[in-house]
C-alpha cells in the first residue's frame, strides 16, 4: 500500500510506522541508542546459547539486530541459526550470513507445526504500533508455542501511555495528544511494561521480569548524559522522525481534530523537535520483559 499523500511506504494497515528506507535508517540509528540504553548490551535475559541453537527474531525490520547477534556469539566462538521473521520484506538487508534466515511471517501466526518447541530464545523488539489486546495475546502465545522448554523470550518496548514526559511545551503536547487518539483509535496498549507480564504469565510464562531504562529525548542529549544511562539518548531529531512515520496514518484517520493536511501534521511534528531541543526534561522508558518457558512443558 503507497501512500502518495505522504509520499511514505506502508506495508500494513494495521502497523503505524513506514516499511521504506528512510525509516530503515531511523531504525539502524535507534537500534545504536537503544543498545546503549541497555548498557551496550544486545539482550539482557539469562540465556546459555551453544553452537546449533535456533534463535527467533521477531519483527526483524532491517535485521540490525540480529545480524549484530549472530556475529557477536560467532565471535565467541558459538555458531547460532537465526530465524528473522517479519510482516513485510521490504527493509530486509540484501546481504546476510547464511546461518540468519529471513522469512515474511507475522508472530501471530507462525510456521506450524514445523517451529513448535524449537527456538532457544526469541527476541522480540518494538512492536507497540502494531499490535491490539487480541494480536499481543496471539503473539505471546505463539512465542510460547515456538520456544524450547526452558528457553527464555525478551520483549523490548517503550513507554507509550505516560506522553507527559515529553510534553514541554504547546506543540508537543498537541502532538502527545494527537498521538494518544491515534493510538486510542488503533486499539494499542500502551502501558506494556505492566501489561505485557499479566499476559506473559497467562500463557505459562515464569521468571517474568522487566528491566527498565529511562533516556533523555533532545536537550540536545549528549550535552546532559542521564544519570541513570549515561547515554545520549533520543536526538530531537530522532524524536522528529518516528512521529514523521506516522503521517500516514494520522491524515488517513483525519487528522484527529488537531491537523487537517500533511503540511499542518509536518509543522507540529517540526515544532516539537524545536521544544525538545530547548528542553532538558523530556525522557522516555524502553524496557525489556524477560521472560521463561517451563522445563516441564
Ligand atoms: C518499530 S519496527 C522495529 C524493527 C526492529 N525490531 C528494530 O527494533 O529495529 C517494528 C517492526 O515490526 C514489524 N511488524 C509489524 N507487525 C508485525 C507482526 N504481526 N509480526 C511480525 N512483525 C511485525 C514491522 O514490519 C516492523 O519491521
Amino acid at each position: 500500500m503507497n501512500e502518495q499523500p505522504t509520499g511514505r511506504y506502508y506495508a500494513s494497515k494495521q502497523y503505524l510506522l513506514p516499511a521504506d528506507n528512510v525509516e530503515t535508517q531511523r531504525l539502524n540509528t535507534q537500534h545504536n541508542m537503544i543498545v546503549n540504553a541497555f548498557g551496550g548490551k544486545l539482550f539482557v535475559a539469562p540465556t546459555n546459547l551453544t553452537t546449533g541453537d535456533r534463535v527467533l527474531e521477531s519483527a526483524a525490520g532491517s535485521g540490525i539486530w540480529a545480524l549484530e547477534f549472530f556475529e557477536k556469539n560467532r565471535t565467541e566462538g558459538v555458531t547460532l541459526d537465526i530465524e528473522c521473521i517479519d510482516i513485510s520484506s521490504a527493509q530486509f538487508p540484501s546481504t546476510h550470513p547464511s546461518e540468519v534466515h529471513f522469512s515474511v511471517n507475522s508472530v501471530v501466526n507462525l510456521p506450524n507445526p514445523d517451529w513448535t518447541d524449537t527456538f532457544s530464545f526469541a527476541h522480540q523488539r518494538l512492536l507497540v504500533a502494531a499490535m491490539n489486546d487480541t494480536l499481543w495475546r496471539s503473539a505471546v502465545a505463539e512465542l510460547f508455542r515456538v520456544v524450547k522448554p526452558g528457553g527464555w523470550v525478551e520483549l523490548v518496548e517503550i513507554e507509550a501511555q505516560d506522553f507527559s514526559t515529553w510534553s514541554v511545551g504547546p506543540n508537543s503536547t498537541k502532538l502527545a495528544s494527537l498521538i494518544n487518539a491515534l493510538y486510542g483509535g488503533k486499539g494499542v496498549i500502551g502501558d506494556l511494561s505492566v501489561y505485557l507480564p499479566v499476559i506473559l504469565k497467562e500463557a505459562g510464562f515464569v521468571n517474568v521480569q522487566c528491566d527498565p531504562r529511562r533516556v533523555t529525548i533532545g536537550g540536545e542529549v549528549d550535552a546532559t548524559p542521564h544519570k541513570i544511562t549515561e547515554v545520549k539518548g533520543y536526538g530531537s531529531d530522532m524524536w522528529r522522525d518516528l512521529w514523521m512515520g506516522m503521517k500516514g496514518p494520522v491524515i488517513e484517520a483525519g487528522g484527529y481534530g488537531a491537523v487537517d493536511t500533511v503540511e499542518e501534521y509536518e509543522a507540529l511534528v517540526q515544532g516539537t523537535e524545536v521544544e525538545l531541543k530547548n528542553s532538558k526534561e523530556a525522557y522516555t522508558i524502553f524496557f525489556a520483559i524477560l521472560a521463561r518457558k517451563p522445563e516441564n512443558t
